[in-house]
């Protein structure tokens, strides 16, 4: 049988740079574990642009569509922000999923203990906080019609459309219902069924999936109400599933929790390849942070934990995805800590590639 393939897109900014250290824990997989990958390595985003004048080439595209899971670092950046809104590098991204089909996306926000103080919010709001917001990716108003710029009468006026079919959402709520039947059978769906149409039916139609998982406990929030929630006692979720732009705000707001975006992975999951295996592209959720890009200030943990997420959804290696997870747990408890997890007094930062290091010695040490 052929090692399974992975498809890795650093991108833009400090994509390259975290990017790397994964590269270190891919390779440790394979002398330490046995566990070899088919690597390859392409352009998208603002690399992309440069090399290609758009920000994915149709043979990365096609790529992407044969490999068993894609590794995205990040796109964008200032130097691109001039360019027409098709060629932008994050309509590279945009593009994957899309045609990936990659409906659900699961960001994971998780407290480490080593960072409970780091956190905005006081360590017992937060301290052993792990929860899941499913987000659907592939439709909502990112994708909808009609959208633009118009002119009407003397004035322009910008249009983008809410919309979301019943087989759309159906298919989302069924991801979190299976996630949540595998964690504490808890999940709150999030919309704005008080002010919009595609809120009411979202809600109905993730009530009718409901009688499917008559074990799970279903309950419905606005999700501005849910924003706040989040804010006050997020302990209180296990699951929560919300549209694509409520979800991108509120993990977003949820990531904040654990102090820092640097740490956060995702895992964007389509429906199943002739192999079985979802079709799957893993991200951190931070973006290119171009004001620190080159510096080896930047996290990797996000992008390493993106990884994890492949071992387990991806290759169905859960005990390594959390040996790998523990790796990283036990380097922060040591004290390690990138620039952006800075805080405590007379704690000098390590650099991106001394974390990469770290954590490929917490691996070796869990052997
Ligand atoms: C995210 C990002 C993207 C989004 C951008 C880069 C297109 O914010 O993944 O959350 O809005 O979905
Ligand atoms: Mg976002």
């Amino acid at each position: 049988m052929s090692n399974p393939s992975l498809l890795i897109l650093p991108g833009d900014g400090i994509g390259p740079e975290v990017m790397a250290e994964v590269r270190k824990v891919i390779d440790w997989y394979g002398a330490k574990r046995d566990l070899a990958f088919d690597v390859s390595e392409d352009l998208v985003g603002g690399a992309a642009y440069d090399a290609h004048g758009m920000p994915l080439h149709d043979d990365t595209m096609a790529k992407a569509q044969e490999v068993d899971a894609v590794l995205l670092g990040a796109v964008g950046g200032p130097k691109y922000d001039v360019l027409d809104f098709s060629v932008k590098p994050e309509r590279g991204l945009l593009r994957l999923r899309k045609e990936m089909d990659l409906f659900a996306n699961l960001r994971p926000a998780q407290c480490f203990d080593a960072l409970a103080d780091f956190s905005s919010l006081k360590p017992d709001v937060v301290a052993g906080l792990d929860i899941m917001i499913v987000r659907e990716l592939t439709s909502g108003i990112y994708f909808g019609e009609p959208r633009g710029i118009i002119e009407e009468g003397n004035e322009r006026v910008g249009i983008n459309t809410q919309r979301y079919t019943e087989s759309e959402i159906d298919r989302v709520a069924r991801s979190a219902f299976e996630l949540a039947m595998k964690r504490d059978k808890k999940l709150c769906s999030m919309e704005k069924a008080n002010v919009m149409e595609s809120g009411v039916l979202w809600r109905e139609v993730v009530t009718e999936v409901g009688k499917d998982y008559p074990e799970v406990e279903l309950s419905h929030m606005y999700a501005d109400a849910g924003a706040m929630q989040l804010c006050r006692w997020p302990k209180q979720f296990d699951v929560i599933v919300t549209d694509n732009l409520f979800g991108d705000l509120l993990s977003d707001a949820a990531a904040m929790l654990t102090g820092s975006l640097g740490m956060l992975p995702s895992a964007s999951l389509g429906a199943p390849m002739a192999n079985g295996r979802p079709k799957a592209l893993y991200e951190p959720v931070h973006g290119s942070a171009p004001d620190i890009a080159g510096q080896g200030k930047a996290n990797p943990i996000a992008c390493i934990l993106s990884f994890a997420m492949a071992l387990r959804y991806s290759f169905d290696l859960g005990d390594e995805a959390t040996r790998l997870e523990q790796a990283v747990e036990k380097v922060l408890a040591d004290g390690a800590r990138t620039a952006d997890l800075l805080g405590e007094e007379g704690v000098d930062p390590v650099s991106t590639s001394q974390m990469g290091d770290a954590i490929v010695a917490a691996l070796d040490a869990s052997l």
